[in-house]
């Protein structure tokens, strides 16, 4: 039998890296997991470990930042990993256009120094967390992979770099293996309520607002906007279950393998719209909470309707996401009734 492959996981302590590693350790892979805790905590680690049963003793965990570089030249000349998924970054929109600084330094100088150690030590697949914001504002639904590329604010601008440079490293060398994925809107939780969610603040995003909301931690959600041509008024996008993002992210790394592939790109999403209002009413019948909504203007730089074309990802990774906006709903409930300072014990 071969030995099991061994992965590096940068982020993996967050919101989507943990719900992968899980599914990683559980695939039967070796995981090395890096995070500095910026937007996480050990805990987090923890409870992977937990989960994971007999599977936990291919976990290994370091405390590092991905702009040390002698720190990760240390690891990757102890360990010879088979490929990288690289979730760490800083990914709240409002605070990168406060310290844009900040974000391009952290997310695209912390990429640059990841890649120049892989580049050193001949480690050359990864997969790498990009974002349905590199679509901007898009003109029509459903986004494929070829629409045009713009980025609305730093932190978009940021992933947007970063793909530039993938594809930059592949025309320069096609030993290079990349999958860049590009999300929707990830939500919900692992099924059984121990890992999940836990932005640090007052959340920015709609599900973990709601979450806060229904556990008291906040009054009331307030609707940003609800005079879009939607069906109801209100912002539509593509949320898609963690627990099918973490798959997807298993299917493109066997991609990895596939000796066609150069540097490419998937939309992680369901293909289908649901509204801000859709969503609360899915999380009030799932939860029996009533989220009291106060209406409000529009969010600056908001587009008005977003989900993805998932026909690529069906086709060349095989996968497809498998969860409704209920099962989400209920799983981001059972995560945040479980668990309503997140990680944290208040
Ligand atoms: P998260 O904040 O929960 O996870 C990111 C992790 O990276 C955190 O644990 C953080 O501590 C760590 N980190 C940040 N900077 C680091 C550094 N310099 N060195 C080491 N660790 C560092 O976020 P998430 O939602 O799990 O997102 C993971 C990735 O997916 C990010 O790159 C994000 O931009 C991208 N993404 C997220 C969404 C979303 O809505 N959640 C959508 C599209 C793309
Ligand atoms: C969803 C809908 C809001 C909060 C952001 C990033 C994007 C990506 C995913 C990382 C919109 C409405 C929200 C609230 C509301 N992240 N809303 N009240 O804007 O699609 O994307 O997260 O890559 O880059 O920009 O997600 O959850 O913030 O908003 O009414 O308190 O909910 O207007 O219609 P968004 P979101």
């Amino acid at each position: 039998m071969a030995a099991p492959q061994c992965v590096l996981i940068t982020g993996g302590a967050g919101y989507i890296g943990s719900h992968t590693v899980l599914q990683l350790l559980l695939g039967g892979y070796k995981t090395v997991v890096i995070d500095n805790f910026d937007n996480s905590s050990q805990v987090a680690i923890n409870r992977v470990q937990e989960l994971a049963g007999d599977h936990a003793v291919n976990l290994t965990f370091h405390k590092m930042d991905i702009r040390n570089k002698p720190a990760l030249e240390k690891l990757f000349a102890s360990t010879k990993f088979d490929a990288v998924m690289h979730f760490a970054g800083l990914k709240a929109v409002g605070e990168s256009v406060q310290k844009p600084l900040m974000y391009y330094d952290n997310n695209v100088v912390g990429t640059l120094a990841l890649l120049e150690v892989m580049d050193a030590h001949g480690c050359k697949k990864i997969v790498f967390s990009s974002s349905a914001t590199v679509y901007g504002w898009p003109k029509e639904v459903p986004c494929t992979e070829e629409f045009p590329l713009s980025a609305a604010n730093p932190y978009g601008r940021t992933k947007l770099m970063i793909e530039d440079i993938f594809r930059d490293i592949y025309a320069s060398d096609s030993g290079w293996k990349i999958i860049m994925l590009r999300y929707f809107n990830p939500v919900g939780a692992h099924p059984s309520g121990h890992i999940g969610e836990d932005p640090l603040g007052t959340p920015n995003n709609l599900m973990p607002f709601v979450q806060q909301v229904a556990v008291g931690r906040l009054p009331a959600l307030k609707v940003f906007g609800t005079n879009y041509s939607t069906k109801d008024g209100t912002g539509v996008r593509d949320y898609i279950h963690v627990a099918d993002l973490a798959n997807g992210h298993l299917a493109a790394l066997r991609k990895l393998s596939d000796p066609q592939i150069g540097c490419e790109v998937y939309n992680l999403g369901t293909g289908k719209g649901t509204s801000v209002l859709e969503m609360v009413a899915a999380f009030e019948k799932m939860s029996g909470k009533k989220i009291p909504l106060i209406i409000a203007g529009r969010r600056p730089g908001d587009a008005e309707i977003v989900y993805a074309s998932t026909e690529k990802a069906e086709l060349e990774l095989n996968w497809k996401a498998e969860y409704g906006i209920e099962e989400m709903c209920r799983d981001q409930w059972n995560w945040v009734n479980k668990n309503p300072y997140g990680y944290q014990t208040k």
